[in-house]
């Protein structure tokens, strides 16, 4: 008789052959000790973290965890239950009422992760009626979120306003409730969206636009708003989620809006009613960390040099990048199996930590050594992060460049 784990036996079975080829362990990483924003111990060994998200550094940032550890005493661990069921605690309204001042933005929510905040909007502001128009790399959460929905999904190619417009054109009428979803910053190669050909596409069709900020928000605009703020076109952007599990140094999500009428949507999102709400001390820090986001344009410097450096040194060395400089730097390499687990268990060896992506989670197929830069790596840590790649770099063959 069939077990209910059987199915999960041949990925298992790969698992255990890539460990054995590589000799590598990717799958069972644990971070035995944080040291700090940067470093952390790993298989015993003092390493550095190039493949967290925390693209500030604020994660020891003094201030955010002071508003964490009083929040903690005053409030308490958790909330033990929804915003719906529970009542939200004066904390998660101010956060609130901040996001719609920073976004200068009539309404915002704020859920428990970035993932449940797309769940929620995904599956709730459209309908049977409507269509949603995604970016073929668009993250998982926001591909769960159409399944837990019912509007008819439609891809269209990464990146490609021509194929919006294609798409939006054949919609005809329903292009007017159609929800076009794309994101500031992809999270697997770095590269920014065509935000202000998207805008000029999704404007002459009378359609909406979602734009996911989870990787651009604290890195890109001048205020720490993301790619709708640097490219001048947050007039046009009708929502923007995020996460503040990433610049943020924290944990939770947010939806806001250009329409007030975001508030009708709140009590019909299930991903936002069923589940707990944000500890106190999560909210004490964001709302902390979102200070020092919005006035954080040396952090920012810091971080775009680190990613500059880290880019242009590998670009050197003839790695096959990312299309362009980002704080999400992807090292692309074939598909032959063995090959990335090994590389990367390489540089975990020389003291650097990454993320290893592996098909089919990779766009274009291939494996991923993927990097991710913060404002409080040093060019120290850069340059031995280079190191550990030119060590590697000499034992890859050409065809594997
Ligand atoms: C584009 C994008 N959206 C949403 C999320 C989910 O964020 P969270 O970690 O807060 O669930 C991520 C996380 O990796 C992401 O990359």
């Amino acid at each position: 008789m069939k077990s209910l784990f059987d199915k999960f036996l041949p990925l298992e079975e790969t698992r255990a052959e890539l460990i054995a080829s590589s000799g590598a362990d990717p799958f069972h990483v644990v971070v035995e000790r944080v040291i700090s924003a940067t470093e952390a111990m790993v298989n015993g060994r003092k390493v550095i973290m190039a493949g967290t998200n925390n693209y500030l550094g604020l994660t020891f940032d003094p201030e955010c965890v002071a508003a964490a550890c009083t929040a903690i005493r005053e409030e308490g661990t958790g909330t033990t239950g929804s915003r719906m069921a529970n009542g939200s605690y004066a904390a998660h309204v101010a956060l609130e009422n901040e996001l719609t001042r920073f976004f200068n933005c009539p309404a915002a929510i704020v859920f428990s992760t970035g993932y449940i905040a797309n769940l929620g909007v995904l599956s709730t502001l459209t309908g049977a009626e409507d269509v949603i128009l995604l970016d073929a790399d668009c993250h998982a959460s926001i591909y769960d979120g159409t399944r837990l929905g019912s509007a008819q999904v439609i891809r269209f190619r990464h990146n490609d306003p021509a194929d919006l417009e294609k798409r939006l054109k054949r919609l005809d009428e329903r292009a007017r409730s159609t929800l076009v979803v794309v994101e500031g910053i992809y999270s697997m190669l770095g590269d920014r969206a065509l935000l202000r050909e998207i805008v000029d596409v999704k404007r002459r069709y009378g359609a909406y636009l979602l734009v996911d900020e989870a990787h651009s928000l604290g890195v890109l605009g001048q205020n720490g708003r993301g790619l709708a703020e640097e490219v001048a076109v947050e007039e046009e952007v009708d929502f923007i989620t995020g996460t503040f599990s990433k610049s943020l140094g924290s944990i939770g999500g947010f939806c806001v809006s250009r329409w007030p009428e975001l508030k009708y949507v709140r009590y019909a999102m299930r991903p936002y009613i069923f589940t707990a709400s944000s500890s106190p001390s999560l909210i004490a820090s964001t709302r902390k960390a979102l200070e020092r986001l919005h006035h954080g344009a040396e952090l920012r410097e810091k971080l775009w040099d680190n990613a500059t450096r880290l880019y242009q040194g590998l670009a050197a060395m003839d790695f096959t990048l990312g299309p362009e400089i980002s704080p999400v730097i992807a090292v692309r390499l074939p598909v032959s199996a063995g090959v990335a687990p090994a590389l990367w268990g390489e540089l975990l060896s020389q003291g650097v930590y990454v993320n290893l992506v592996l098909p089919p989670a990779t766009p274009k197929g291939g494996s991923l050594l993927r990097c991710s830069l913060s404002a409080a790596h040093s060019h120290g840590q850069i340059d031995a992060m280079l190191d550990a790649f030119a060590l590697i770099r000499d034992k890859l063959q050409p065809h594997h460049l």
